[in-house]
């Protein structure tokens, strides 16, 4: 199966679970249920199921069990965006090609939307269906999940990304930031798929966990890469936000050459990572090259 007919599954499969599980809610508070809704099925990109799919199935893991997984860190995504997107924040009004949440609905709404869609994250993870070898793994997938998303992992990353704005911070630093707020995500999608897996060895799952730091890392260098170069139009967020914003990114203290040149390694690197494995990567270097050279 080529890349787009990959994605356009996985595409189809974790949005008629999500439409499923928002449309199934009752309704006491009816736009808040909207705005989920909304939030979830917009648009978007869809690559962290995608991830959380080509590397579960690489490893020989059912479609059938990743499905969960892949929805409830779209879910956790989703959140993120939502929160990310608030007036305390980067103050957006644009995303994926619509009005942000709290700019259709309002801001309260949209604190709420995001908090109840990182709690149905985990639901999720309780709830789904998995196959009777896998129940016991749902405390594992709950944790991963809970760690990436939290203090260790994206919020960490976003306080220090809103430390950063407005000052000037070194290249290794950056990458922490990064590779918390964005990175840890990633890490995550390839991290649950490992942990359901029969049969990996430690030295697979060193590779895995190297590969999804680098693309974690590359995915958000080529988002600050993007939001200089591109226009919001193809974007569907605000161009020029982080400039605006006077936030730390790669071309700001790099300069948009040289933050290319470094991006161009981590793509060798993440391929790199790939040709070590015992397994048909082909799937995940599609990936990997899209992630990198995507547009918006
Ligand atoms: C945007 O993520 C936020 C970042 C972490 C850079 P995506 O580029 O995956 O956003 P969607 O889901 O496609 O809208
Ligand atoms: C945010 O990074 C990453 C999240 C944790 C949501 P950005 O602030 O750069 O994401 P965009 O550019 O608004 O999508
Ligand atoms: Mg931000
Ligand atoms: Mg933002
Ligand atoms: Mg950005």
């Amino acid at each position: 199966m080529i890349l787009s007919e990959y994605q356009q599954d996985v595409r189809e499969t974790v949005d008629h679970y999500l439409v499923q599980l928002i449309d199934g809610l009752p309704n006491h508070a009816e736009t808040l249920k909207q705005a989920m809704r909304y939030t979830l099925l917009i648009g978007g990109k869809r690559m962290r199921p995608f991830l959380v799919f080509a590397t579960g199935e690489m490893l020989g893991i059912a479609k059938q069990d990743l499905i969960g997984p892949a929805s409830a860190i779209e879910a956790i995504h989703a959140y993120s965006l939502v929160h990310d997107d608030l007036p305390a924040m980067d103050d957006d009004e644009l995303r994926r090609g619509h009005p942000t949440c709290h700019i259709k609905f309002d801001e309260a709404t949209a604190i709420l939307a995001g908090d109840a869609l990182q709690t149905l994250a985990f639901e999720i993870l309780c709830d789904c269906e998995l196959s009777p070898s896998l129940q016991n793994k749902r405390i594992e997938l709950v944790k991963i999940l809970s760690q990436s998303a939290g203090y260790l992992g994206m919020c960490g990353g976003q306080a220090m990304d809103l430390a950063a704005t407005n000052h000037l911070i070194d290249q290794s630093q950056l990458e922490a930031l990064h590779s918390k707020k964005t990175g840890a995500l990633i890490n995550a999608c390839v991290a649950m798929a490992v942990s359901l897996a029969e049969d990996t060895t430690p030295q697979i799952r060193q590779i895995l966990a190297q590969y999804s730091a680098i693309i974690g890392l590359a995915f958000q260098v080529q988002d600050d890469i993007l939001d200089v170069i591109s226009d919001s139009v193809t974007l569907g967020k605000p161009q020029g936000s982080d400039q605006a914003l006077n936030k730390s990114t790669y071309p700001a203290l790099l300069g948009l050459g040289q933050a290319q040149t470094y991006l161009s390694e981590l793509h060798q690197q993440a391929l790199q990572a790939l040709h070590a494995l015992p397994y048909n990567t082909a799937m995940l270097e599609s990936f990997t090259d899209f992630i990198i050279q995507r547009k918006y």
